[in-house]
This record gives structure tokens, sequence and C-alpha cells, in this order.
């Protein structure tokens, strides 16, 4: 996934595209570059690297400039090199791209056929070879002929040099916002960029080119009819997309989550008992399901996994979790009375995408949880229920999973109550439950203390095991991607009970071992699986409920929830884990927030 921005307008574009830049590159941070246009034409600036070298190196040329795009990089294909860093340019076009052109390899042959080669190992700079093949003086002519040639996603900006002071904008599957403002018009890839210059903005429809000048934004459909975009408002400031003081945009997330819990689940209480109407959801979603299948990646995913245990122990509909990249590519069982829930806080991930595509293709009733407003998952899906977490910048994800817990659960009690399995009196037992997390994991947030010391003795740790059974083997999976991605440590999380069916062969002396133990009704069987693993040498962490009774000799390290009941005891182990990857990443002088090889959405297959 890549960060793009386009301005032009009247104040200094290179200030513009250098800070949306800073402010887009956890979307990817190989390399990054900006093109503008000077009085001679169009320049082109780039760096390998953070956009801090890009900044150094931009500051030396002293151009004063009022149109400009910018890039910040992972790299898809092609190596991480200056000549593969956007923006590309080719005869009068100038281009920066976020996606994958499929066919990029049939239509560079085409091209080498007319004797034009790129110099770049990238599907991007083919696509700018594309639109200027078709160029002669029309730009939105040439972009409407070009991408018809394209098989893939993308989210061009595109400059032509005998065009200043106009950006021109596409997009088909990856994101772009956009505004205008007094100081001019700015596109990006998503509003932490724009939100500087105003909190007001429009998703551009997919399929629909954007002509950015200083004053206007004019869209036009590929049948050149011009379209007024639907505007929409963020409730949150530049404060919130900062660091705010933290020294990474990651322990910020994970001490905003008590807010982002109450801003997700108050809305959609009323009369105490779980409500949705405000979402445009009303029962009709759910009186006819009789499956639900739950199709995410990675920790959204996980929390997946809860809420399927909760979903079905309450309704007892089934629930399937599937791996979204997985779920695409199969012939699911799936009919109109089917949901499917897709999960993601980005709400552009490429393979939850297309599992929500395939699962509207196949007849399902579709439901989304998603952070980002106006993404294409949310705008696709027949309904969407919103996690208000406000931005999340650090790549791994915290405030996202547990808002995304709070969604499920919500979903979860409504529809256990109108398939008639809980009374309206349980239900809103569960919703008082509910009402008191925010407060339950604002206990939890001062165990940083307890968790620092743990977290120095992974230091040196090859490789880690978490184990759990029913809602905290889907924790331990959480705790374990959390770890791997920001420590680099490998870990696996695995079904406690499953442990002796072959991996236990894997536990000596000294590996450390994260046992989650909060579940009352399979706490004996814990106990039982940590004295495996501890009479094989492994040095214990255990997770438990407030009252469980534990023998000192049984652990190495014991982590105590607040009281809480077993149900909601997720919301405050995930804080635990969380804190764990956290302070081992730190420990290891890591950059916590900006993980190799990693990016905030993946918005390629
Ligand atoms: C979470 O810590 C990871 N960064 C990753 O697994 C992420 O959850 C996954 O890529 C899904 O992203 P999404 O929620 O934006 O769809």
């Amino acid at each position: 996934m890549c960060g793009i921005i386009g301005f032009t307008g009247n104040i200094n574009a290179k200030e513009v595209l250098l800070q949306g830049l800073k402010a887009l590159e956890y979307r990817g941070y190989d390399s990054a570059g900006i093109s503008f246009f000077t009085g001679t034409g169009i320049k082109t600036i780039k760096a390998v690297g953070k956009v801090a070298g890009l900044v150094e190196k931009t500051v030396m040329s002293d151009d004063d400039t009022k149109c400009g795009i910018g890039h910040t990089r992972w790299a898809t294909h092609g190596g991480v090199s200056e000549v593969n860093c956007h923006p590309h340019h080719f005869g009068k076009v100038t281009l920066i791209h976020n996606g994958i052109i499929e066919n990029y390899k049939e239509l560079q042959e085409e091209l080498a056929l007319e004797g034009k080669e790129p110099v770049s190992q990238t599907d991007s700079e083919i696509a700018a070879m594309v639109i200027d093949s078709y160029y002669k003086s029309d730009p939105v002519s040439a972009i409407k002929k070009a991408v018809k040639k394209l098989r893939g996603a993308y989210a061009f900006c595109i400059m032509f040099t005998d065009h200043p002071g106009s950006i021109y904008a596409i997009r088909n599957g990856s994101p772009l916002v956009a505004t205008t403002t007094g100081a001019g018009s700015i596109i990006a890839s998503d509003m932490v960029a724009l939100i500087k210059y105003s909190k007001d903005y429009f998703v551009l429809p997919e399929h629909h080119i954007a002509h950015l000048t200083a004053s206007s934004i004019n869209i036009t459909d590929l049948d050149h009819n011009e379209i007024e975009p639907d505007m929409l408002h963020v409730n949150w400031d530049m404060a919130a997309a900062r660091k705010g003081g933290y020294e990474y945009f990651m322990l910020k997330e994970i001490h905003e989550q008590p807010e982002a819990l109450r801003n997700t689940i108050s809305p959609r209480i009323k009369d105490g008992m779980p409500d949705f109407s405000a979402d445009g959801i009303d029962d009709s979603l759910f009186k006819d399901i009789n499956r639900i299948i739950i199709a995410a990646c990675g920790t959204a995913m996980h929390a997946g996994l809860i809420g399927k245990n909760m979903i079905e122990k309450l309704s007892r509909v089934p629930v399937s979790v599937d791996i979204a990249s997985e779920f695409r590519y199969q012939d699911p069982v799936i009919d109109e009375n089917t949901l499917v829930i897709t999960i993601s806080q980005s709400g552009e991930t490429a393979d939850t995408l297309a599992a929500l595509r395939l699962a509207k293709e196949r007849g399902a009733k579709t439901l989304s949880i998603v952070n980002v407003k106006g993404s294409s998952i949310a705008r696709e899906s027949d309904y969407v229920l919103y996690t208000h977490a406000g931005p999340e910048i650090a790549v791994a994800s915290t405030k996202a999973y547990t808002v995304q817990l709070a969604a499920m659960y919500l979903v979860a009690f409504r529809f256990a109550y109108i398939k008639g399995k809980i009374t309206e009196d349980k239900t809103k037992e569960f919703i008082k439950e509910l009402e008191k997390t925010p407060g339950f994991v604002e206990k939890m947030l001062s165990c940083d203390k307890a968790i620092e010391p743990i977290s120095n003795k992974l230091l040196k740790t090859e490789s880690l095991f978490f184990i759990g059974r029913g809602l905290d083997y889907a924790l331990s999976c959480e705790g374990s991607i959390k770890l791997k991605e920001i420590s680099y440590i490998h870990s696996e999380a695995y079904a406690a009970g499953e442990l002796k069916h072959g991996t236990i062969s894997l536990i000596t002396d000294n590996v450390p071992v994260i046992a989650l133990a909060t579940q009352e009704d399979v706490f004996a069987k814990m106990i039982s699986n940590i004295r495996e693993v501890r009479s094989r040498g492994a040095r214990v962490i255990m997770i438990t409920g407030a009252d469980a009774q534990v023998d000192a000799a049984l652990c190495d390290h014991l982590i105590t929830l607040p009281p809480v009941s077993d149900v909601f005891a997720p919301f405050g182990a995930a804080i635990v884990l969380q804190y764990i990857a956290y302070y081992t990443a730190v420990a290891r002088g890591l950059n916590v927030d900006q993980p190799r090889n990693l990016a905030k959405s993946v918005t390629v297959e």
C-alpha cells in the first residue's frame, strides 16, 4: 500500500506535499518522491528510505511551485531503488500510483513493439506509458482510453507537462479522498493528509476522473457526465493524527482505547438495549439469517474469532471465520439466509474487499465493521457498522481491535435477542457489562508497570508460544501476531489442548509460554496444560481472572485481570498482550510504529 497526495493552489505546494507525505508515511516507507510544476516544466525529486530523506533533498531546491504530486512507496513490483520510486514520467505524463496493475507485462510487450521501453521495473511506469500513448492534448480523454486497457487496482494522480496547475485523478479499488479549500485543491490516499486543511472531504467515486485546479475540483464519469460528490465530515483533528506526547503512535492508541470503546458503544445503546437504527440497520437484516461467515485478515480476523465465539454461544446460529485471502478463492456455500460480516480497520484491505464482493455476488447479505468512514469496504457493503476509534496510525492494530470486539458483541447481543435466544433482561444485563468495558480497560492501562519488566525478559527470546482455550485461544492468536509484527520474535498461538499432539516437542528449557487462563469453564484444563509445559522446562507467563487460585510455583509471572465476567475478559487481556508486544519491541530498540516489511493497510493482493 502506498501513500499518494496531490495539491494545486495558491500556497507553496512543496510544503503541502511533504507534510502530507509525512502524515501518510505509515502507509509505506520504502522510498518517496515529489514532482511539481516549475516555470520551465515538471521537476521531480526522489529519495530511497523515509520521507525525511526526501525533505532533505527538497529543501536544497528553491523552486517556488503551486502545483505538484507526492508519493510514499511500499514496493510491490521492483525493488527499493530511486529508479523505482514514484513519481514516474513518460512523454508528457508524470504519475503516482497506489495499487497493482495486473496486466502490466502484456502492456509492456505491446509498448515494446512501438519501441517504448520503461526505465524502472514497476507496473506504475507502464501505466504512465499507456496514458501517454493516448495523449494528444486532452488529458481526460487520454485517461479514459488508457484505463480501459488496465486490469487491477489503482489510484492515480497525474500531471501533463502542457497543463500546468492541473492534476488529474482516477481510482479503481485503491482509496482517494479530496477537498477544495481556500489554499487550493488537495487529494490524497486518506484524511490524515487533508485534515490540516479541512475536516470536510469527499471520496472520489471509482471510475470517475477528478480534475483539480487551484479553485475547484471537477468530477466526470467515463461518459463525460459531471457529478457533484457526496461531502463527508471527520470529527477528529490534527492532534489526533499526531503522537500527543507519546513515544510511539502505538502507545498513544493503546491509551485511546477507553475513549474509542465509549465512542463505539454508546451510540448503539437505546433504553438499555443494543440498537443500530442510527446506523441504518434494523432487525430485518438479522431475522432470516441461519448462517454467518466472518471474513477478514490479520488482527481483524482475530476479532472475528472472538465474535464467532460470542455469536454462536448466544444465538446458536453457526458462524465460521475465514481468512479473507482464502475465502476469495473458495467456492463458498452462500444463500440469501447467509450473513457475511467483513471486518477491516482501513476498509481498504484488498483481500477483504474481494471477499465482500464474492459474498455479494453469491447473494449473501453483507455487513461490514470498519473504522475508516467512506472506505471501499464500507461503501460496498449492504450495511456498515462504523467503529469510532479515530485514526489508527501505528501499523500494529490495537484500539481498532478492541472496538471491533465491541461491535461484534453488540451484534451478538442484538442477533441473539432477535432470535429469541436471550430475553430482554439478559440482553440488558450484557449491555450493562459492555458499557463498563471502557472503565475496565482504563484500569488495565495501569498494568504497564507490571508488564514492562516481563517484556524485558523476552528480549533475547528466539521463539515463544501463546496458548489458550476458547476465547483465550482466539486471544492467543492476537497476542502472537502483535508480538511477531513489531518485535520480530517468532511466536505461535496454539490451542492449549492441541499442544500435546506434536508441538510440545518444541517445549524445552526456558522456552517462554504465555498462557491465557481467564475462562472459568476450562480453567482446570488450562492448569493441566501449564503443568505439561512447565514439566518440560518452559518459562510461563500466566494471565488469569481475578478470582483464579494459582499455585505460585506454577508460573514465573502471574498477571491477574481486575474483576470482570469471563465473557468480557478479552477486553482486558488484549491490553496485556498489546503491552507485552509493545515493551518487547521497545526493549529491542525497534521502530514500533513502522515495522519492517509491513504497511498499515494491504491494498494489494
Ligand atoms: C494488525 O496489527 C496488522 N497490522 C494486520 O494484521 C491488519 O490487522 C490486517 O492487515 C487487516 O487490516 P484491516 O483491518 O485494515 O483490514
